[in-house]
């Protein structure tokens, strides 16, 4: 087999291979650029990690313009709307008839990282598994470095640039001093507990419940396994539920007049996930770029997370095409104002859907009916339909 260690020299280094990374990786080889992925965990719990779930339509393009949207042409969901949930009645978010013909497709994002690693190993691109990086140094250099370790050796891999998309809990990040960045966050004081259950969705579209209870969500992976979201305070233990407790908090935060009812079956994963806005800026220092969950976190309530990524990278695969072509680094330059834009509105957005739908602990009965409030101008006003439509759909890339 040949050797899986790549050169201790690349154009761009990449840290993780989430879908930020991979994508990037996947995007640069299209364009011709050099690059290496070294990722910390294992191939198998990159590819099993639950995660995001809906897929704007920039991202699917982006996905089968490089060529991985072959499975999620066959299998994915298109969606042509959302339902509302409040005051035992629905109300539904009509996307196509609100933006112009835009839609959505419920793809998991455990599915696009498996296309993603595919379709790198198949190129045999660099990607190293079990890599873990342990400093980025040198970032206001020419030779930026990667210090990782892989087999038990410290290797380190010396860049033109390098790419943190490690996540929120990255390292690259810390290659920029403190006092270069400005991290602006929000925690928010409840959870999602989050589960996966071997059941048929028990509607074709996604709900979104406002409850006195709390907040619910209901989602799907395919027609035969369901997704759903609970709130729950912060701090409480996935397995100190039993499955009936779960399905009967479902049942009461879904509940509707009428003869609708959700079904039930085995529940086959559980997490609890706090929630969180956050974004650092700017985007790039020197040699070192930020992108996807290294750079900010959105609350999951917009479904912004793994978009956001795919545009960073998006953005930021174009702009290292044309500095290795012509020379020009004006795409660079430009690369963490372009994001920031997309970025703050998408954390608007997500905060919005977040504190209309969720009941903060510390709310009062005015807040509650000023939710509500919001929600009946949704159903009453095709221009606030139409504001949430265009949000959730996404803007192009
Ligand atoms: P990640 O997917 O976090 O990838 C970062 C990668 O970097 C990981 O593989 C990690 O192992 C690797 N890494 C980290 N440190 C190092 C290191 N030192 N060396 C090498 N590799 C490293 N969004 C939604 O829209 N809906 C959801 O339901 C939803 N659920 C989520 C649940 C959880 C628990 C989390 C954390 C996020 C969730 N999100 C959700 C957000 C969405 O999944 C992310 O926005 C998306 O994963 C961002 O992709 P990324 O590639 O930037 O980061
Ligand atoms: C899913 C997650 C979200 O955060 C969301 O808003 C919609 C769907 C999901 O995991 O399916």
């Amino acid at each position: 087999m040949k050797s899986l260690i790549p050169s201790a020299r690349t154009a761009v280094g990449i840290v993780g291979a989430g879908p930020a990374g991979l994508l990037l990786s996947r995007l640069l080889r299209q364009s011709g650029v050099d690059c290496v992925v070294l990722e910390a965990r294992d191939r198998a719990y990159v590819e099993q990690r639950q995660r995001a779930g809906v897929l704007e339509q920039s991202t699917v393009d982006v996905l089968r313009a490089c060529g991985a949207g072959e499975r999620l042409d066959r299998e994915g969901l298109a969606h042509d709307g959302v339902e509302l949930s409040w005051n035992r009645h629905r109300h539904r978010i009509d996307f196509p008839g609100l933006t112009g013909g835009k839609r959505v497709w419920v793809y998991a994002q455990t599915e696009v990282v498996k296309d993603l690693i595919e379709l790198q190993l198949a190129d045999a691109a660099p990607l190293l598994f079990e890599a873990p990086v342990g400093a980025v140094t040198g970032a206001d250099t020419e030779r930026p470095t990667i210090h990782y370790t892989y087999a038990g050796e410290q290797r380190e891999l010396e860049c033109d640039y390098v790419v943190g998309c490690d996540g929120y809990h990255g390292v690259t990040r810390q290659a920029i001093p403190d006092s270069e960045l400005h991290t602006s966050e929000r925690v928010y004081p409840y959870s999602w507990f989050g589960i996966l259950a071997d059941v048929a969705p028990s509607n074709d579209e996604l709900v979104y419940a406002h409850s006195p209870r709390g907040f619910a969500l209901l989602s799907m992976r395919s027609h035969t396994v369901s997704r759903l979201y609970l709130q729950v305070p912060n701090g409480t233990d996935p397995e100190a539920w039993s499955d009936e407790r779960i399905w009967d908090e479902l049942d009461a935060r879904f509940a509707v007049d009428g003869a609708w009812k959700l079904a039930r079956g085995p529940i086959t994963q559980r997490a609890v996930l706090p929630l969180r806005s956050s974004v650092t800026e700017p985007m790039r220092w020197g040699r070192a770029f930020l992108a996807g969950d290294a750079a900010h976190i959105v609350p999951p309530t917009g479904a912004k997370g793994l978009n956001l990524a795919v545009a960073d990278v998006t953005v930021l695969a174009r702009a290292f095409a044309k500095l290795y072509a012509d020379g020009d680094a004006s795409g660079l330059d430009g690369y963490s104002d372009a994001c920031l834009r997309r970025v703050w509105r998408a954390e608007q957005f997500s905060y919005f859907m977040t504190t209309t739908l969720h009941v903060d602990p510390a709310q009062s009965g005015f807040d509650t009916r000023l939710q509500l409030s919001q929600l009946d101008r949704i159903a009453a006003s095709g221009h606030a339909a139409a504001e949430l439509a265009e949000n959730y759909v996404g803007d192009a890339l």
